[in-house]
């Protein structure tokens, strides 16, 4: 195995973001090429996940991610057990924009994990002797417990011996279950004999169930609707827009609520927000900008705002603003390889009066000084491992 190889095999773990809200893990990789996955996972590597299509189409693969295009069999179930879990439509056309344009891309709200990350024909065997396994197995459920995805999805029963470290129990075959935050669904392989995409329509809509997700707000929805946010959010904001005599009044908090869902403000969250609210994507950008708690890359989990306006800045901001920036290793607009944590500096933040002040998420910190930091850090560290949830 040469160099490149063996770092894919350890660090590359699949496609989306580690902060999606629904994340799928299988037992291997598809694929033949594994020089060429290698090149395009050293090239495209975002904290051990890839851009889906933009992987592929470096690999030379562009089947999957053109205007028409073919259903990939596993994906396929994947999708019908989502929509089903969603509430949304399981036509073969919407599942293939899906499959185009969001499923495993880094602005989307999937996360495709694999057990293993080299293609099976090179390394067809016992899943014991693929190398790394139980190292790649502990990373995913700490990512799993920093990020308490609402819905995981584990497929394949010839990956028993794994699936309780990730679920944190054992699970029986073909088993939904709510551990924590999260809904748990223990699947077939999806190209396994027999299986139907009737029985997998109906793991998603089990799943939505157990997970609370009302089907009265489900099926109110338009069976057309194919909205990037969750039924209960989408439902919201319904409700939210008839509230005010100008929908535009909504605008703010919708983006509030969104950005909480999805972890920040997509091109396609700006645009639904736009559709739904009845104005331009500009528009919503327009004044998206004016406000600093509002951002349109990926954050961390706890994203630290400091305030270097003029009353903190006179008190002792940047010593501060450095402090964080040496704890962290990241300079401005930085995020922690961990994902635990995103530092930026911002204008006033409306706590002149005990300047200098810090928010970290929706949480003020003020009167500070350098030597407050370790500690602030320290903290949401702690939160970090206990409630792991966005
Ligand atoms: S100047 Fe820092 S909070 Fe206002």
């Amino acid at each position: 195995m040469n160099d490149e190889i063996e770092k894919m095999a350890r660090d590359f773990f699949g496609y989306g973001r580690w902060d999606a809200p629904f994340w799928f893990i299988g037992l291997e990789q598809g694929g033949s090429n594994n020089e060429a996955r290698a090149k395009a996972f050293s090239k495209l590597n975002h904290n051990g996940l890839c851009d889906c299509g933009k992987f592929h189409k470096e690999i030379g693969e562009f089947r999957l991610h053109c205007d028409k295009p073919a259903l990939v069999p596993t994906w396929h179930k994947l999708m019908v057990l989502l929509a089903a879990f969603q509430g949304h439509a399981l036509d073969k056309e919407r599942l293939r924009e899906y499959q185009r344009d969001r499923l495993g891309s880094e602005n989307g709200e999937t996360c495709l994990i694999d057990l293993c990350s080299l293609s099976t024909p090179t390394f067809a065997g016992a899943m014991a002797d693929r190398p790394f396994i139980d190292e790649r197995t502990d990373r995913i459920a700490a990512r799993l417990r920093e990020n308490a995805p609402s819905l995981v999805v584990m497929y394949g029963f010839a990956g028993m011996e794994y699936w309780p470290t990730i679920a944190t129990r054992e699970l029986v075959r073909g088993e939904i279950a709510e551990i924590g935050k999260t809904i748990f669904v223990l699947a077939p392989a999806p190209t396994a004999f027999g299986q139907t995409m009737a029985e997998w329509a109906e793991l998603g809509r089990k799943a939505a169930e157990l997970a609370g997700y009302c089907t009265k707000e489900a099926n109110a929805m338009s069976p057309e609707t194919m909205s990037i946010f969750s039924p209960k959010l989408a439902a919201r904001f319904d409700a939210l827009v008839q509230k005010y005599p100008v929908k535009r009044s909504a605008l703010v908090p919708m983006l509030l609520y969104a950005q909480d869902e999805i972890g920040y403000l997509s091109d396609a969250v700006v645009a639904e927000v736009a559709a739904r609210i009845g104005i331009t994507e500009l528009e919503v950008r327009n004044v998206a900008t004016y406000y600093s708690m509002l951002r349109f890359k990926p954050a961390g989990k706890f994203n630290i705002q400091v305030c270097t306006n003029i009353s903190c800045m006179l008190r002792g901001a940047y010593d501060v603003f450095e402090r964080f920036q040496e704890e962290l290793g990241v300079g401005n607009k930085g995020v922690t390889a961990d994902g635990v944590f995103s530092l930026e500096e911002v204008e006033c933040i409306g706590a002149c009066c005990w300047a200098p002040a810090i928010q970290v998420n929706y949480d003020f910190h003020d009167e500070l000084d350098a030597n407050h930091v370790p500690g602030i850090l320290a903290g949401y560290r702690g939160k970090a491992r206990t409630e792991g949830s966005r």
